[in-house]
């Protein structure tokens, strides 16, 4: 999984409900070292002010947060710049005008909001994977969070359409840093809540929409921690030889075709096969009778 010992940059931690922290949170688990980034020194404020207040003082003190954002190519130049040898980096960041970008309505002729999405939410990964490659000279792994690109979803709009350039940009990349042993994938994640999934309008009617078609159970806030999971995994050693994938952690949903019949939606509990067990542990029962009687 993750190198012990070894640095891994973590861009796009606003609170600690971000996919970012879940991530980083995860690295450090395994013994991992991790440079989290968040968009300017104002957020970073923020951040310590009233975005982590379920930390105590000394996990805020133990934390390096840098800032960078991702659209001044500087920032990124100077994140990098003296960072040392770096083994892998999360590129946990989007943004869209909600008021324009998403909504009821795909067209819009605020073309700055779009572009300006599309440099923060796409553009922005090869800017981030030119300068850390730099800095991976035993090869590394880039990921990238993405989201359902291949459908399309009420009101999210611009944001699809940034996603399947992502993953695109995700494909293209990968051809170009495979020589330098640095792989570039994205994770697929299902809806989380976290502030940039609350500025998408009705976030509650997508939530409610993964219920009718995820056939494992889907939890918008604790699955945060499996999307991590696969973060790491792409991360780490266990997934060497893959690159230019984009790998769902979405409970199933893109791959069902439809809405999940009543009968095959994801039961409460974890099932029990009552009958099966109950039939084992009187076959076990038997048996051992007829050992003693032998
Ligand atoms: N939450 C979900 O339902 C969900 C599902 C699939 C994928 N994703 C993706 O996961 C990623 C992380 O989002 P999140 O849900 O953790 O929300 P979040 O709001 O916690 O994180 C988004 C981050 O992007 C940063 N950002 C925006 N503009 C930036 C800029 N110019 N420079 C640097 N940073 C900038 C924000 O400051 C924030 O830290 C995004 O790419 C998002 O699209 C989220």
């Amino acid at each position: 999984m993750i190198e012990k010992g070894k640095t891994y940059v973590v861009m796009g931690l606003l609170n600690t409900d971000s996919i970012a922290y879940a991530t980083g949170k995860m690295i450090e688990e395994m013994g991992g070292k991790v440079i989290y980034t968040s968009q300017n020194e104002r957020l970073k404020k923020i951040f310590f002010d009233r975005g982590c207040e379920d930390l105590s003082q000394e996990e805020k003190d133990a934390m390096d947060i840098r800032y960078c954002d991702v659209t001044i190519e500087n920032e990124v130049r100077n994140l990098f710049k003296d960072i040392g040898e770096i083994a892998g980096v999360v590129h946990s960041i989007a943004f869209a005008n909600p008021k324009t970008c998403l909504g009821d309505k795909v067209y819009t002729n605020s073309f700055d909001d779009i572009k300006q999405g599309f440099h923060i939410s796409c553009v922005s990964l090869a800017t981030v994977a030119e300068f850390a490659q730099e800095h991976m000279p035993r090869g590394g792994s880039i990921v990238t969070l993405s989201f359902a690109s291949q459908l399309a979803f009420p009101y999210y709009n611009w944001m699809g359409v940034n996603k399947a350039a992502l993953e695109a940009l995700v494909r293209a990349l990968a051809r170009e840093y495979g020589r330098e042993h640095v792989r570039v994938n994205a994770v697929s994640a299902g809806p989380l809540t976290t502030k940039a999934a609350k500025s998408i309008p009705h976030f509650a009617h997508l939530a409610r929409t993964w219920k009718k078609i995820s056939p494992l159970p889907w939890d918008t806030i604790n699955d945060k921690k499996e999307v991590a999971n696969a973060v790491v995994f792409m991360l780490g050693q266990y997934s060497k030889k893959i690159t230019g994938q984009t790998i769902y952690v979405d409970g199933g949903a893109s791959s069902m075709g439809g809405e999940l019949l009543p009968q095959e939606r994801p039961l409460k509990t974890m099932p029990i096969k009552k009958k099966k067990l109950a039939k084992a542990r009187l076959e076990r029962m038997r048996a051992l009778q007829r050992s003693h009687e032998q």
